[in-house]
């Protein structure tokens, strides 16, 4: 086979995608294989989204597509074409404020300890809060149970998700 018909070959194998992340829209040719955690992160440069393990355990990479928490290392960037796909870079923008209530309960509350978790731990906070706005203290550890933090840090975690639903349920916008 001639080098331009593995060219030919490879090109075929791009498809074309139109996403809207965090208000912009964004598009470009990838590989089917590509995984939305890489597009967001290699293509787009949303580093804010990391990768903690890769194999759908961690939650790291928690991001909502058209409005429902997903792991973006479980979805491929070739699903997402035509989605809205909000990122924890996105979040704030969402809300009248600098940050979005529950990251700054997170913050009030010691629940962010490290980078790695902490994104995904905020974006699947904001799908809990959607769907039940004042959860019990079972029901937020059972709604962030797929989001693992490696050092354990999980009380100051559910402290700042039962602020963030007092906020919130006082008044301050979603
Ligand atoms: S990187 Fe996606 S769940 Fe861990
Ligand atoms: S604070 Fe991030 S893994 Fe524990």
């Amino acid at each position: 086979m001639s080098p331009s018909s593995c060219t030919a070959r490879l090109e075929k194998t791009l498809v074309a995608i139109n996403v809207n992340v965090d208000g912009r829209s964004a598009s470009h040719d990838v590989e089917p294989r590509l995984l939305l955690v890489h597009y967001l992160r290699d293509v787009l440069g949303k580093g804010g989204t990391p990768v903690g393990c890769d194999t759908s355990n961690c939650g790291a990479c928690t991001v909502s597509l058209n409005g429902q928490s997903v792991k973006s290392c479980t979805v491929l960037a070739v699903q997402a074409d035509g989605a809205d796909v909000l990122t924890i870079e996105g979040l704030a923008d969402t809300v009248d404020s600098d940050l979005h209530p529950v990251q700054e309960a997170f913050r009030e509350c010691h629940g962010l300890q490290c980078g790695y978790c902490t994104p995904g731990m905020i974006m699947a906070s904001v799908d809990l809060l959607k769907e039940n706005p004042n959860p019990s203290e079972a029901e937020i550890r059972e709604g962030l149970e797929g989001n693992l933090c490696r050092c354990t840090g999980y009380h100051n975690i559910v402290r700042a998700v039962q602020t963030a639903a007092a906020a919130m349920g006082s008044g301050v916008t979603a």
